[in-house]
């Protein structure tokens, strides 16, 4: 059989690591990535690109660590590595805190960050609302250069990069063998699954070079992360707005409540505001499909879903997309062969 043509619909944190994960697996596969935006102007671009886990209710917890750990591990790599400034990963040590007892005293993720311990009284002085806090180093993706080291490797490795709306993945089936979807919150309307929908984010990036460590409010809704060059201010979650403008009154909110956790933002200057869209759904859908229209097929792998998590998920839910790939290439290698006989 030629090589298989395998289509990657989707430019995102997941589809970009999904390509890069199918030329490393399939060497001989002829990966293409087709996307209508690439970075700068994707939902991942939006993203702080914490690495701290959101718990999806669909997903078994053993899967959640498996891809949260597969991730880390991964990202860890390449911080200690020369490729960690271009690629823009980092360690960053920080607190999580909470006004009341966290539900959990050990989240699912605590052996696999650096480190995870309580907060001492001392650290607890500086938070003055709150009375319970867990400290831990974790990782952190500057999202535009992860995207665009990822896109690079991909050239690198062959793999072709075409910007394209595509309206069905039915259309796909004259030119790819294999479509992989990682249309992120583009998948609604791609693969009709009205279970997924989008929770408006809307994010600050300032330039506060002063703030070296992360602090998240156990509430999910307040919180600053220190990258490369800017600091992340959050957000808001808002279930089922579309809205993609910024709101001025929800900039002061963030911006206020990001400088009661941490007065020095006052400080903070250039002030840029993001909004993006994340792809929320119970559960991460990964898995294949069979599309048939007239007696043609066109086997599909679903990896989108990945809500608030996609960073913190990407290379696990990569890796077992490429493998569900692996499996249709299988299955069109057998049926092939069957045909010869
Ligand atoms: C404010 C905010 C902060 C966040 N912070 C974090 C964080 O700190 N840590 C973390 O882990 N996650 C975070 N997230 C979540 C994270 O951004 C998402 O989970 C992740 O970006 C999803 O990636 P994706 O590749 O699935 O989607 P996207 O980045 O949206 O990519 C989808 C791609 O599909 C393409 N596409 C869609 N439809 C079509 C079509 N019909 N034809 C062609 N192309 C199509 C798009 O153009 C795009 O290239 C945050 C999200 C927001 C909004
Ligand atoms: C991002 O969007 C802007 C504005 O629409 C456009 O000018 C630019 O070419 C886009 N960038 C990429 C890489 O597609």
């Amino acid at each position: 059989m030629a090589a298989p043509k395998v289509a990657v619909v989707g430019a995102g944190v997941v589809g970009l690591s999904t390509a890069l994960c199918l030329v490393e697996t399939c060497p001989s596969c002829s990966v293409t990535v087709l996307a209508d935006q690439f970075s700068p102007n994707t939902t991942s671009d939006v993203a702080a690109g914490m690495l701290i886990p959101h718990t999806y209710p669909g997903t078994p917890i053993h899967v959640q660590k498996q891809w949260f750990k597969e991730t880390f591990t991964y990202l860890f790599g390449i911080s200690n590595s020369a490729e960690a400034s271009e690629a823009g990963i980092h360690l960053i040590s920080g607190w999580q805190i909470f006004k009341n007892a966290p539900k959990e005293e050990l989240p699912f993720w605590s052996d696999v960050v650096l480190g995870f311990r309580s907060m001492s009284e001392a650290e607890l002085q500086k938070f003055p609302q709150h009375r319970f806090g867990q400290a831990f180093t974790t990782l952190k993706c500057d999202c535009p250069p992860y995207l665009l080291w990822l896109e690079k490797r991909l050239k690198a490795a062959g793999a072709q990069m075409c910007t394209r709306k595509v309206a069905e993945l039915w259309d796909l089936h004259s030119e790819y063998s294999v479509v992989v979807n990682c249309a992120g919150i583009g998948a609604r309307q791609l693969a009709g699954d009205e279970r997924l929908f989008p929770v408006r984010g809307q994010v600050l990036k300032v330039h506060a070079p002063w703030v070296k460590n992360f602090i998240r409010d156990g509430d999910g809704l307040t919180y600053i992360y220190p990258g490369v060059h800017r600091v992340t201010l959050g957000g808001t979650r808002e279930e089922g707005s579309w809205n993609l403008s910024p709101h001025p009154g929800t900039t002061k909110a963030i911006f206020d409540r990001c400088c009661t956790l941490e007065p020095s933002l006052r400080g903070a200057q250039d002030i840029e505001v993001k909004v993006g869209l994340r792809p929320s759904r119970r559960c991460v859908r990964l898995q294949r499909e069979v599309l048939s229209q007239g007696g043609v097929k066109l086997p599909v792998v679903h990896n989108y879903g990945h809500g608030s998590g996609g960073f913190s998920m990407h290379r696990g839910t990569a890796k077992e997309a490429a493998r569900l790939v692996g499996e249709c290439i299988a299955a069109l290698q057998g049926s092939l062969s069957r045909a010869k006989l």
